[in-house]
């Protein structure tokens, strides 16, 4: 930014950090607050006079419901700490319905973790154009801070937007070289990091035209929430980050995620229990994991995931493309889920059930499984590197219903000693083309028998 361009800012600065103060004011003053709002609507601030209840834009009222957060003491140096500026700002905005809460393009804001709570007035916005800079020293973390940077909790009717960047600095938690201070255990990297963006206990909340990027663990989570929209964002970590998840979602309903990108070193989308009716369409995914529903299940867990449509997106150097897993002895079920019009692209192993997710080495042999039902794949098309289908199903109970339909995977050009389909204990119906044609014998034909017996595990989550 040149000098005139920062004059011109501070200028435009200025002009908010006035006009910000207004609503403020207004409810300073609880005798007055009902006629200078009415004030407002009329004519804006200063002109007073004019009663004209025409629903014209007007242009002062609109000033008057934005907060930036330079007014609010930030720097926007990168150094100087802004948590207290965007709290104070946050503040502000929360009680003003409509408002903007804004960070500037061509300033970087360093931010400890912090909780934005509300509940606020209806639609705010918090509208992201500069840069968001985690802590990057792990110490500078505490210990109660460790479950996430940013916590949204307690929202309705609230937009996250802007062309800015929401930056982890995560890389001092992905080597285990990193040490953190802590009395009893001595110096290590703790076992939890934080999560970059989470969404607590919110409803009807978009997330839209920000990247967010490099988190020390997942990038953006939603939990106990419901009417999510995620719309055109960017998220990006390196292929080595280990446990960076792109979204995350946990009992949570209601979700539309399109038009996004997201590459990060585990899984582009991760969905777990208490999930249902969630839609993803047209996003980008690569490097990392894919997309995950699980791991479900774990120490013998109830899991419920239902309604999931998965459709129009590409897939590029991941672990898997599109996965089921889930932990043996757990409880519950997953059903109706569809993935469709799906683009792979060296993807090791393109579709994939596990129902013997383990993350250590070996994991104890368990009796039960969370139930796998209602499963569609249909146009998975491309390339794989290892093998095109594996599915994996608990021994006790089958999956059912399973159906692939014109699934064409090559192997890819490069790529030797692959393995033919594996389909265990996997019961449904398969529709040309297939390629290969190991996939056309690899499902059995379902039973009477077999439904009965996958039906009988599936009562948990009604
Ligand atoms: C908006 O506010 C400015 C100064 O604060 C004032 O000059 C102008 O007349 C106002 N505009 C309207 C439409 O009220
Ligand atoms: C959210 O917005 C809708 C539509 O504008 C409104 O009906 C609803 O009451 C709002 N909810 C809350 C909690 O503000
Ligand atoms: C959800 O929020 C958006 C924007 O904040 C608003 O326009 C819409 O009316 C809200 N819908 C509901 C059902 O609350
Ligand atoms: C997507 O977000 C970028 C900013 O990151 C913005 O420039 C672009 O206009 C957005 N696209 C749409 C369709 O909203
Ligand atoms: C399956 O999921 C789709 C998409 O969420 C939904 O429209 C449909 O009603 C569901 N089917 C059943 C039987 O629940
Ligand atoms: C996905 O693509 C299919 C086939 O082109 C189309 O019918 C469907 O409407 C698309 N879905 C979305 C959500 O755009
Ligand atoms: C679990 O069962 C499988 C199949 O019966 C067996 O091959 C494997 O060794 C068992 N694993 C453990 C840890 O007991």
């Amino acid at each position: 930014m040149n000098k005139g361009s920062k004059i011109l800012t501070l200028f435009l600065v200025s002009l908010l950090v006035s006009s910000s103060v207004v609503p403020l004011e207004a409810r300073k003053h609880h005798h007055n607050k009902k006629s200078k709002h009415q004030k407002q609507r009329g004519g804006g601030k200063g002109s007073g006079s004019s009663p004209a209840p025409a629903p014209l834009p007007d242009y002062n009222q609109t000033q008057s419901t934005i907060f930036n957060i330079l007014s609010f003491g930030a720097k926007g140096n990168g150094v100087f700490d802004d948590s207290k500026a965007l709290i104070a700002a946050w503040t502000a905005a929360c009680k003003i319905p409509g408002a903007t809460l804004q960070i500037p393009p061509d300033y970087k804001f360093l931010i400890k973790p912090i909780t934005l709570n509300g509940p606020c007035m209806p639609q705010l916005v918090l509208q992201i154009d500069g840069d968001v800079l985690a802590p990057p020293k792990v110490s500078s973390w505490s210990k109660s801070s460790l479950f996430q940077w940013l916590n949204f909790k307690w929202l309705h009717n609230f937009t996250i937007g802007g062309s800015g960047t929401v930056d982890g600095q995560g890389f001092n938690w992905w080597t285990v070289s990193t040490l953190y201070n802590n009395k009893k255990k001595g110096k290590h990297v703790p076992d939890m990091k934080p999560t970059a963006l989470r969404f607590y206990s919110s409803y009807n909340v978009t997330v839209r035209d920000i990247t967010i990027i490099n988190s020390p663990q997942c990038h953006l989570k939603f939990d106990n929430s419901g009417n999510v929209k995620v719309d055109n964002i960017t998220i990006s970590s390196p292929e080595s980050s280990p446990n960076t998840d792109g979204i995350h979602l946990q009992n949570t309903q209601d979700v539309e995620i399109q038009h996004s990108n997201i590459g990060c070193g585990d899984d582009c989308v991760s969905i777990q229990t208490g999930c249902s009716n969630i839609h993803i369409h047209h996003i980008n995914c690569g490097p990392g994991h894919g997309i995950s529903l699980g791991g479900l299940g774990k120490d013998k867990s109830v899991a419920c995931v239902s309604n999931i449509v998965v459709e129009n997106i590409s897939i590029q150097n991941t672990l898997s493309g599109v996965r089921i897993k889930t932990w043996q002895g757990g409880v519950g079920s997953v059903k109706n889920v569809s993935f469709s019009n799906i683009q792979v692209s060296d993807v090791k192993v393109p579709i994939m059930i596990d129902q013997y997710y383990c993350d250590k080495y070996r994991c104890k042999n368990q009796t039960g499984a969370v139930a796998i039902s209602g499963i569609k794949y249909d146009q998975i098309i491309g390339s794989y590197t290892v093998q095109p289908i594996h599915l994996a199903c608990s021994s006790q109970i089958p999956c059912i219903d399973v159906d692939l339909i014109g699934i064409q995977l090559n192997p890819s050009s490069g790529s030797r000693g692959f393995q033919s389909a594996l389909c265990w204990n996997s019961y449904g119906k398969s529709q040309a083309p297939l390629v290969p044609s190991s996939i056309d014998y690899c499902l059995r034909r379902g039973s009477g028998a077999v439904r009965r017996i996958a039906r009988s595990h599936d009562h948990a989550c009604y």
